[in-house]
């Protein structure tokens, strides 16, 4: 028998659809597991998004406006910058220095931290990124992106932040993230309770969760690194690549690189495998910086399950002792890590 229209009004009806779910919104569940949460870490988080929602604008429109090209300056490291460097940077200032929850950044573009609300007793997070990641790809259309960490203050709040509270090491990442600028917009990050990818959309211009709980899978097809380099390389990786492409572990593998970390990082979380830029006879130290480029990710592939190596230890354990310095930087699912080690272990016997 049909209800009456009275009845159907009577009897509230049962939403079976799933919601959509924005990055906000899944924010604001993650901080419930904060002390005191008062709302202060989603309005930080939205001040990455909002300037990476700006920067993936720009990107789109990088082939039609003046933006392509150097911009005539050299950063801390001695690199050309690129101009979207310069606006990628200037987006993530902006929008991270009005949040009261900040006291520091720290920029891959900026030789020293610059000072948001530090000394003040709302602001208890340090914000260290680097705003555009493989910007030498950007001139050929090639993905390009954006890594960030979030540090608590280590003194009292009311005492005035110093720049050596940035020198934490990773394992004391509070929140960390990456956002990818490809072929759609994606935004990964992990606050200590997974992973989570959620994918711009770019008719509504919000962050959509498209990959809950990502785990990177146990093995997987490809290696990644800049081959070039491999001769200069110390013995173990030299060990590792052999073994990866001769089929000594179980099958051979194919290699893929793009030459931009997130890229290449993102492949092999969601596809599995391993990426390295192992240290070299030119960059003993290896190219990659410890902060705001290890860190973030190592603390994402250990959220999926995976690991991150410097070659001596886990990169989460490495003490900084300074804000740009570079480091080697391996990282993937467990069985290839699995195979790092055992070729560590070969060379040094
Ligand atoms: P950035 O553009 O921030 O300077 O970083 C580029 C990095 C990284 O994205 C990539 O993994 C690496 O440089 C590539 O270096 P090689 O050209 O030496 O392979
Ligand atoms: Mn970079
Ligand atoms: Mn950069």
């Amino acid at each position: 028998m049909h209800d009456t229209p009275e009845a159907a009004i009577e009897r509230p009806q049962k939403l079976t659809f799933s919601p959509l779910v924005t990055v906000q919104q899944h924010i604001l569940q993650e901080q419930r597991r904060f002390v005191g949460a008062s709302g202060e870490f989603s309005w930080l988080l939205s001040g990455l998004t909002l300037a990476t929602k700006l920067v993936a604008a720009k990107v789109r429109r990088a082939g039609l406006s003046d933006i392509l090209g150097a911009e005539g300056s050299t950063n801390v490291q001695g690199e050309v910058q690129q101009k979207l460097d310069v606006y990628a940077n200037d987006m993530l200032l902006h929008a991270l220095k009005v949040r009261e929850s900040v006291a520091m950044m720290a920029s891959e573009e900026d030789e020293t931290p610059l000072l948001a609300h530090g000394g003040s007793p709302t602001a208890k997070y340090i914000v260290v990124f680097d705003p555009l990641d493989g910007s030498s790809n950007i001139d050929v259309n090639v993905s390009v992106g954006t890594t960030f960490s979030i540090l608590r203050r280590t003194r009292p709040l009311d005492e005035e932040v110093t720049t050596d509270e940035v020198l934490q090491p990773g394992n004391k990442q509070v929140a960390a993230g990456y956002v990818l600028y490809g072929s759609s917009t994606m935004l990964v990050y992990s606050a200590g309770r997974g992973v989570h990818g959620f994918t711009l959309d770019p008719a509504v211009g919000a962050y959509v969760l498209s990959h809950p709980n990502i785990r990177i899978p146990s093995s997987g097809k490809y290696y990644s690194m800049n081959e070039a380099h491999l001769d200069r390389c110390p013995e173990p990786y030299q060990r590792l690549v052999a073994g990866l492409r001769s089929g000594e572990y179980g099958k051979r593998y194919d290699s893929r690189y793009i030459g931009s970390m997130v890229s290449d990082f993102h492949r092999t979380l969601l596809k599995g495998g391993i990426f390295l830029y192992p240290p070299n006879d030119l960059r003993p130290e290896g190219k990659l910086r410890l902060l705001y480029e290890a860190n973030p990710i190592a603390y994402i592939a250990e959220q999926a399950g995976g690991r991150a190596s410097d070659g001596r230890q886990r990169i989460l354990d490495v003490q900084p002792t300074s804000i740009h310095q570079r480091t080697p930087f391996v990282v993937g699912g467990p069985q290839e890590m699995q195979y790092f080690e055992k070729a560590l272990l070969a060379a040094s016997v």
